[in-house]
């Protein structure tokens, strides 16, 4: 038998992921009305879904065609955590404010549809205070499997336990079907960090958006602003680092904490080891051969970092260690 721990497993689903470049984003040929998006009618099934308002649609012609995205699959009678994550996708509505059903759409579709009516996903909406612009779908069980395989999000088989919880991925699928830009978002991600993906694409337009939005400069911007440091920590390093949480990692980590990094480590080794740790490794470097070894030779990805984004990234490890510090002090002189 081939010895393959979960573990493993993880890691290198965690690292295909990274390669994959978190987050496909695909070249957009000319993106006129969407029509010619590379991700267009042909890749996305065009099915037949039933609103919680009992309106029938398809999935490309009126959800996303031409539109900017964030698409997630739940179920109504899915656990407290679970639903965490419909409360996240709420915080993110509210930062978006009024463009959410203007300039960006979000779409929660049920993977439970037998159970979950249309009355049954009105009642989940009244429960978590969904606003406008969010549209909740029923449909048939072969249909949904169907579009969350072709979002990289299918879990199959669809067991539910005693509790009546059924496996699925949490992710979140935000993209601009005018762009072609897609990306898998992390249910634990912050707030803020999901509304300035989601936010930022809408001024990313290559071309003007096929939905007529004469509102559109109106719309209130409370979009909160992340150091740049932040915004690459959060997207390209969270897989598999923290900040902060010295001392916390598990068997399950896959990469180490980072907090302190910038003082335990010479900034010229930081700055070659972010720019190619791929070939810091191979140079038999001693540092990065032993935390190779330490973390279960996984090699850390070479994420194509240009020298700014090392700058930033490396200030922001210093404020989160900083601030670490900082409430480290005020907790020991809380207690004396
Ligand atoms: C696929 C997982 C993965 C990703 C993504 C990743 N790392 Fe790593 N990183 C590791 C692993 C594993 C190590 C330990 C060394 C090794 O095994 O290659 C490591 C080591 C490090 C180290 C050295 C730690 C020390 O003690 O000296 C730093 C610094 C670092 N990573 C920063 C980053 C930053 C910044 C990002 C995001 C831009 C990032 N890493 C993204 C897996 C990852």
């Amino acid at each position: 038998m081939v010895p393959v721990t979960l573990r493993d497993l993880l890691r290198t689903f965690t690292l295909l992921l990274v390669l994959a470049g978190l987050g496909w984003n695909l070249p957009a040929r000319a993106a006129n009305g969407g029509s010619q998006s590379p991700w267009g009618a042909n890749f996305f099934p065009n099915v037949p879904l039933t609103t919680h308002d009992n309106k029938q649609v398809r999935f490309f012609d009126d959800l996303i065609k031409g539109k900017v995205v964030a698409i997630n699959f739940i179920f109504t009678g899915c656990s407290a955590a679970c639903g965490m994550e419909t409360a996240r996708l709420r915080q993110v509505q509210d930062l978006l404010g009024d463009r959410v059903g203007k300039d960006v759409f979000f779409i929660s579709i049920s993977i439970d549809p037998e159970n979950d009516t249309p009355e049954a996903l009105r009642a989940y909406m009244a429960k978590f205070n969904v606003g406008p612009g969010w549209t909740f779908l029923t449909g048939k069980q072969k249909d949904i499997d169907q579009l969350r395989s072709r979002l990289g999000l299918y879990m199959p088989p669809i067991n539910k336990d005693s509790a009546g919880q059924i496996d699925h991925d949490l992710a979140v699928i935000i993209g601009n079907q005018t762009t072609g830009r897609w990306q898998k978002a992390s249910p634990m991600e912050n707030p803020e960090v999901l509304a300035t993906q989601i936010g930022s694409w809408l001024s990313n337009w290559k071309s003007k958006p096929a939905i007529a939005n004469p509102k559109y400069e109106n719309a209130p911007v409370r979009l909160p602003q992340l150091s740049k440091g932040e915004e690459l920590f959060r997207t390209r390093c969270v897989t598999c680092h923290t900040v902060g949480q010295p001392g916390t990692e598990t068997a399950k980590s896959i990469g180490p904490d980072l907090t302190f990094v910038t003082r335990a480590r010479q900034r010229g080794w930081l700055v070659r080891w972010l720019k190619e740790p791929d070939a810091v490794l191979a140079a038999k470097d001693p540092i990065a051969t032993a935390l190779f070894e330490k973390y279960n030779k996984l090699a850390m990805p070479n994420l194509k970092l240009s020298e700014t984004d090392i700058e930033a990234l490396l200030s922001f490890l210093e404020q989160g260690s900083a601030a670490y510090q900082a409430n480290q002090a005020k907790q020991s002189q809380a207690k004396k």
